[in-house]
């Protein structure tokens, strides 16, 4: 083991840092939007059902790659079969993590904003119906709270791998789901939350259509950080005699349990603050946390008095901010890897240059909201629909390229790399794992991986940008 790239501490650490990468504002920002947007339970059902059926399997080869070469995803790539094209597998992953970043920071910071002017006594404000259109529409209140956001992300990944990353996640993942947990059980309480537990946990199977699946698997890809390298970075730090099925599997049910706990507090949350809901005309867009959550904080105002529910909005922001940069670090840590095996310059430079670089491509998302007409219609798709700058990275890159990403890193396993491998390696740390059961589902799977992500990714590529749907 490479000594000096850094090591996690235990497999605990692992663990912690890759949920840590996973659990961020895909769960708690995205997957209610893509719930409520793609008829609730029926999205649920399928977006679990290829989470671990098909990702799963994608998560444990990335690990394995990282760990068998030590290295971000293009020296991973170029280690295992140099002087070949794979390696451009690991420069797309670097390049998503790269442009994921430069519109999830812009997100982060919005939250991170919300916790600043919670703190500041603006919660009844910010419940009022039409004010998180201007608090995006706000160029400098963007600028700053991404900045913000920027130089803590750079900061942590500068303090490298065990003394940054790690200690972080250590601390805050589990406040975070306290706090989900006790929201949840409020919300509970509220009327009408049932109609939202009804549609959010009884699915309706006629629902479930080709767009709903692409999106399920995008969804998948993006909350697991999965497709573009993330978890060969991570993966790249773990030790030979930890085993890497369970710590992926573990990652794996953590994200996805921080997913359905999300989409249980603000699924009926939307039903009980917006009593007219129905499952036809259920609010989906960017804003959605943003426009409900102050609201349920308002509500518990009136049972806790105005101070102490501010208190507890503001601590809750600042959780989801957590979340996110424990996300946001990771999207930073494999461009930053990249350049500091590849192109030999010190860790600290280069976060501060990747960081600078992504942190200038951000400004258009920054300004997406309003604050610019150029970027609010940034282009028009042949389907007709007309895009912001933040919406056209985040389908470009999140929707499509971390599916592609997907599949070629399951072709490269299944049919380039070999499966023997990948085997050899999981059973590295796992006694017994040869012949066992769950050998034989992954090393079957791994072939099915690339032709079911490959379809899905065919459709979604035809059904976003040409409003074409072949089945
Ligand atoms: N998984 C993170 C989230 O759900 C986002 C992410 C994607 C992080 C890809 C790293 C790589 O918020």
């Amino acid at each position: 083991m490479n000594q000096a790239r850094g090591e996690w501490s235990s497999k605990f650490g692992f663990i912690l840092a890759a949920a840590g990468s996973a659990i961020g504002l895909g769960n708690i920002w995205g997957f209610p939007i893509q719930t409520a947007k793609n008829g609730g339970a029926a999205f649920v059902f399928v977006y679990l059902l290829l989470t671990f059926i098909v990702c799963f399997p994608v998560v444990m080869t990335e690990i394995a790659i990282g760990r068998r070469t030590s290295k971000n995803p293009v020296g991973a790539f170029k280690e295992l079969v140099p002087k070949t094209q794979w390696s451009l597998v690991g420069k797309l992953g670097v390049l998503c993590g790269f442009m994921i970043l430069s519109f999830y920071i812009v997100i982060a910071g919005w939250v991170f904003g919300y916790f600043v002017e919670v703190t500041g006594g603006g919660l009844q404000r910010l419940a009022t119906d039409g004010e998180f259109g201007i608090f995006v529409g706000n160029p400098y209140k963007n600028l700053l709270y991404t900045g913000l956001f920027m130089l803590a992300t750079i900061g942590i990944v500068v303090g490298g791998i065990k003394n940054g990353i790690e200690r972080w996640a250590r601390l805050l993942m589990p406040t975070l789901l306290l706090m989900l947990g006790a929201l949840i059980i409020y919300v509970m309480t509220l009327e009408n939350a049932g109609k939202g537990l009804a549609f959010y946990l009884i699915p309706d199977f006629s629902k479930i259509t080709v767009p709903v699946v692409n999106s399920a698997l995008s969804q998948a890809f993006f909350s697991l950080s999965l497709g573009m390298g993330a978890l060969i970075t991570y993966g790249s730090y773990v030790s030979k005699k930890d085993d890497i099925i369970s710590s992926g599997f573990i990652v794996t049910v953590l994200d996805s349990s921080i997913a359905l706990l999300a989409g249980l507090l603000i699924i009926p949350a939307i039903f009980t603050l917006a009593p007219n809901t129905t499952a036809d005309t259920i609010q989906a867009g960017p804003g959605l946390i943003f426009v409900f959550l102050p609201k349920v904080f308002m509500n518990l105002a009136s049972d806790v008095g105005y101070f102490f529910a501010s208190f507890l909005a503001a601590f809750f922001f600042l959780l989801i901010s957590f979340a996110a940069l424990t996300s946001t670090i990771s999207l930073l840590e494999v461009p930053t890897s990249y350049v500091v095996d590849e192109k030999k310059i010190v860790r600290k430079r280069a976060a501060i240059l990747t960081g600078g670089v992504i942190f200038i491509i951000a400004i258009g998302s920054m300004l997406a909201n309003g604050a610019s007409d150029f970027f609010t219609h940034f282009i028009t798709y042949p389907s007709g629909s007309d895009k912001d700058f933040l919406s056209f990275v985040g389908d470009v890159f999140f929707e499509m390229c971390l599916p592609l990403g997907g599949f070629l890193l399951s072709a490269f396993a299944a049919f380039r790399w070999k499966t023997q491998n990948l085997r050899e390696e999981i059973a590295q740390g796992r006694e017994n794992y040869i012949g066992s059961i769950l050998d034989k589902w992954i090393s079957f799977i791994i072939y099915l991986c690339p032709f079911i992500i490959f379809f899905i990714f065919i459709n979604t590529v035809l059904a976003k940008f040409f409003d074409i749907v072949l089945f």
